[in-house]
């Protein structure tokens, strides 16, 4: 599980620190930064990956666009807080270097072990098991090659060790689909490698590689809300391109329709109920209530809060908030709001007292809609 993030110099977030809950969700006004937190997480996954420039396009960004305005820093520094049952609590920090793209210094460290240092071009490693103390690194090498990102995204398995190796995977694992459209969702492609796609654009093939037991599973899962889905099917173009199809039954009749005459609400909702079936172990998805019908919102949020995965959306509907459990809303709803310097700080929504007062009669989405957003951060002034 992914505890917490901070990172400073990412468009508006400047010593921005945010804690995560396993189901948290963010709100706040137009421009407050939740999109840019969801693609905070990406940039870090992406880290771990390498590539930065391949990310950059896609985003139709470049790397200037990606380091805040409001700071006249160059590096942008972070620092990923992991709990894991076994390892303990890692920390992953360092420093990304915008014009050579990768982070030209790096640490991991579990409580007051180093594991990991990349610091003047050398490149320390020593394993969790190395006697404590032991102030030599077993492994020691100079980093004379140019990679992107992260070191650890150029390191093979053999060349590093069970954290480090721990640590890639549950950031390369976290899937940021805060771009998903239905127009990308209907795209054919040949191969999905297990991701669907920052936009979504690889649902048919990601569907098509679950194989029978995911579309049945998928199918079974949206079938309870959309009751005449009869199947889900795919196959394989003669061109290698993946065809995704639904049927659905109208008292005797059945209808086939491919991905390109499917209705958009439908095609979000089976692109997270996919994600959270493939068991990802962390999901982002941005404006979660787009496009869905107010009955299957329930649903969804059920889903998404029972997954077995972490969770993190972002919200602008008071009854998505009002279908969590207190308890939930307590440890996971996020008020983002910008600083009058437009420096997007955090807060969690019930820690605010006036807010915490009101929960005691109103639903959580009771609360953010009587609320006046836009008077909010007075009263979290007079909290520091
Ligand atoms: N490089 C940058 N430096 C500083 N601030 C930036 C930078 N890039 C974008 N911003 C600010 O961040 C804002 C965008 O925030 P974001 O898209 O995350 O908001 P949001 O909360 O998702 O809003 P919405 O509810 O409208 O989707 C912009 O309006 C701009 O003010
Ligand atoms: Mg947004």
């Amino acid at each position: 599980m992914i505890k917490s993030i901070k990172i400073d110099n990412f468009k508006s977030l400047v010593d921005f620190k945010l804690d995560f809950a396993k189901f948290t969700c963010l709100v706040g006004l137009n421009g407050s930064g939740k999109s840019t937190v969801l693609q905070a997480m990406d940039f870090l996954s992406q880290l771990m990956q390498g590539d930065v420039d391949e990310w950059l396009e896609f985003r139709h960004w470049t790397s200037a666009d990606i380091n805040s305005k409001l700071t006249k820093k160059s590096n942008i520094d972070f620092e990923v807080t992991l709990a894991d049952a076994v390892f303990g609590e890692i920390v992953w920090s360092g420093s990304f270097n915008r014009v050579s793209k990768c982070c030209t210094q790096e640490w991991v460290k579990v409580g007051e072990v180093t594991l990991l240092e990349v610091d003047n071009s050398i490149c320390k490693i020593r394993k969790l098991s190395d006697k404590p103390g032991k102030t030599l690194f077993p492994l020691m090498f100079p980093v004379v090659f140019e990679y992107q990102g992260s070191i650890l995204s150029q390191l093979k398995d053999n060349q590093t060790t069970d954290v480090l190796q721990f640590l890639k995977l549950a950031l390369i694992n976290v899937e940021s689909l805060d771009l998903l459209s239905p127009e990308l969702l209907r795209t054919r492609t040949k191969t999905a490698g297990g991701k669907l796609g920052l936009g979504g654009e690889k649902l048919a093939a990601f569907i098509h590689e679950s194989g029978k037991d995911g579309k049945e599973k998928l199918q079974q899962q949206l079938a309870k809300v959309y009751t005449q889905l009869e199947s889900i099917e795919t196959r394989s173009l003669p061109s290698g391109f993946k065809e995704l199809e639904i049927v659905e039954r109208f008292g005797e009749q059945k209808i086939k329709s491919s991905a390109r005459q499917m209705n958009d609400g439908l095609l979000r909702l089976m692109a997270i109920l996919s994600q959270i079936e493939s068991a990802k172990p962390f999901l982002l998805f941005d404006e979660i209530e787009n496009g869905i019908n107010p009955e299957l919102i329930e649903f969804l949020i059920d889903r998404l809060v029972n997954a077995t995965t972490q969770v993190l959306v972002t919200t602008h509907s008071p009854m998505i908030l009002n279908y969590m459990e207190d308890e939930i809303a307590v440890a996971g709803i996020v008020y983002l709001y910008k600083n009058n310097q437009g420096i997007t700080r955090s807060i969690k929504l019930f820690d605010i007292p006036s807010m915490a007062e009101k929960l005691k009669f109103m639903g959580p989405g009771e609360v953010f809609a009587d609320t006046d957003l836009t008077n909010l951060y007075q009263e979290i002034d007079t909290l520091h």
